[in-house]
């Protein structure tokens, strides 16, 4: 399957803090515990009494996950409110203690990870190695965070909102929520309101590893929930990830009022890409393929990080391309529950027909669309057959088109340079990739790449907590970057201690 080299198996050994490695997730070679999983992911999922909103499996309409109580404008004041009155307690309480209840949270997630993975399959439509990867970075960034933090002198921030996409249910959102408490901040977590289930469960641990309750809480809703949380005088920080639109809502709403100190409140987004990955003469073709469709169609790609451009040199571009038609002919797409999955659904109906639409209007402006059939048990969720279109330039896309479509420009070896401005003139700079066993043009090219996270001679996916620090610049995010060390720095006051001075 595409997500192979991200599943448990090949679990790498980061150092993260000074002493601890990354988690290992679960070996998936082994046949009896596959067994078991198969039935653990279609577990059942609790709701909340007799919350109201049906929470649906994308790969499957029919499927009710769970149900859900969205917060009412009452509770959410009531929620920061009392995040308000424990922000002075939760920052007195030793670094040390705080770091030590993460830990505790990260022990029970990585002890529970099979009965997590049901959840997040079922809730967010991702396949069984996607899972794993997902509580494993969840475990990590709890780690990492609370390794971080032993050694941060500073105030906190006071309230803070962390505000999450759907596409990392765990591990973004927990990520988001563990650097926060870290920091000495109480928290408004709100999770997006297609995966409120994971981010409960999330919370719960949390609160189980002994994080108060007026410490951290959960407000679960849409964008309006969010606006809300952003808009509040008494919230002193906002970390989001989402869309580029979205974190400009929220910087706007932002530079209206000053934090409690009289300084701008701090705004961490992380948002959306138009990555690229550079394909020379000299690269080995069957390791771009398999690099290539693991960047664009694995977790059907809908990770910020997946590739949305693939620049092949005009000399070898047709066989790069034959070959990469068929690899793709060998994806299993369909139900994210199956072992055998490589591509599951997309998150909704609505990102389907944006999707849909993307790839006709492209179709109709003259440009040669390969889309895969999709199997019949596609028929009653949101999925989207992975397809490449070829462009003759950077500027077709005109906007982050966030699924499995994959564009394929063909370049020329004296326009690598134009070829590189065309991609930073996007304003976007997440990730990059290059293929090449020439030096000088891989530091070239490494070099000039638009991007926070470039990778050489592999997939762009998959950043490790603590040892590839992930985030952007530009229409790509403030920085600093997940999971590395200047993270929780913007999480506290801006003394002249947190900033290291
Ligand atoms: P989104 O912007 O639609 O929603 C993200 C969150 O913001 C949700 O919780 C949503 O409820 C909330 N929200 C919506 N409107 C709001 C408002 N006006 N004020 C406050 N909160 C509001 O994004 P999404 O569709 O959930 O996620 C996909 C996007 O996230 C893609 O663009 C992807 O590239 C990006 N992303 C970036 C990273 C990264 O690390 N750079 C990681 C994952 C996803
Ligand atoms: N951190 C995620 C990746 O690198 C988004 O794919």
């Amino acid at each position: 399957p595409v997500g192979r080299p991200h599943d448990g198996i090949a679990a790498p050994r980061a150092i993260l803090g000074a002493t601890r490695a990354n988690s290992a997730g679960m070996d998936l070679a082994d046949e009896d515990r596959l067994e078991a999983l198969a039935a653990t992911l279609r577990a059942g999922v609790s709701g909340v009494g007799d919350a109201p909103r049906p929470v649906l499996n994308p790969a499957d309409r029919r499927d009710i996950v769970g149900t859900v109580r969205d917060a009412t404008p009452d509770a959410v004041q009531a929620a920061i409110a009392a995040a308000e009155a424990a922000a002075s307690g939760w920052e007195a309480t030793p670094a040390a203690t705080r770091a030590a209840m993460l830990e505790r949270a990260a022990e029970l997630m990585e002890a529970r990870m099979p009965a997590l993975l049901g959840p997040i399959v079922r809730e967010a439509g991702k396949s069984l190695p996607n899972a794993i990867a997902e509580v494993r970075e969840a475990v990590d960034f709890l780690r990492y965070y609370a390794a971080e933090s032993r050694g941060l002198a500073g105030r906190a921030l006071g309230p803070v909102a962390c505000i999450a996409p759907w596409n990392f249910p765990l591990a973004i959102f927990t990520g988001q929520v563990a650097a926060a408490l870290a920091a000495g901040n109480t928290v408004l977590a709100k999770p997006a309101e297609e995966v409120p289930l994971i981010g409960g469960t999330a919370v719960s641990v949390l609160h189980e590893a002994g994080v108060p309750r007026d410490v951290l809480h959960l407000v679960l809703g849409d964008g309006t929930v969010g606006a809300a949380l952003v808009a509040d005088p008494r919230v002193q920080g906002v970390m989001f990830t989402g869309s580029t639109e979205v974190a400009r809502l929220i910087n706007r709403e932002l530079a209206t009022r000053l934090g409690r100190d009289g300084l701008p409140v701090p705004l961490v987004a992380e948002t959306g890409g138009q990555n690229a990955l550079v394909v020379d003469s000299s690269a080995q073709p069957e390791q771009v393929v398999a690099d290539v469709l693991a960047s664009a169609f694995d977790s059907a790609g809908q990770r910020c990080s997946a590739l949305r451009l693939l620049c092949v040199q005009e000399e070898v571009a047709e066989t790069v391309i034959a070959m990469l038609k068929g690899a793709m002919a060998e994806l299993r797409i369909g139900q994210p529950d199956r072992l055998d999955t490589d591509v599951g659904p997309v998150i909704s109906a609505e990102a389907k027909a944006g999707l849909l639409a993307h790839v006709e209007a492209m179709r109709e402006a003259g440009h040669a669309v390969h889309a895969l059939p999709l199997p019949p048990d596609c028929d009653h969720g949101h999925f989207v057959a992975p397809t490449l279109i070829e462009i003759d330039g950077v500027s077709a896309l005109t906007r982050e088109v966030f699924g499995p479509v994959l564009h394929v420009l063909r370049f020329r070896r004296d326009d690598m340079d134009a070829l590189i401005r065309d991609i930073a003139a996007t304003g976007y700079a997440l990730t990059f990739g290059v293929h090449s066993r020439i030096d000088e043009t891989i530091d070239r090219l490494v070099e000039a790449a638009p991007a926070g996270n470039i990778y050489v001679n592999r997939s762009i996916i998959g950043a490790v907590v603590g040892v590839q620090p992930f985030g952007g610049h530009g229409l790509s995010g403030t920085g600093p970057k997940a999971g590395g060390p200047l993270y929780l720095r913007r999480l506290m006051r801006s003394t002249p201690e947190a900033r290291g001075a």
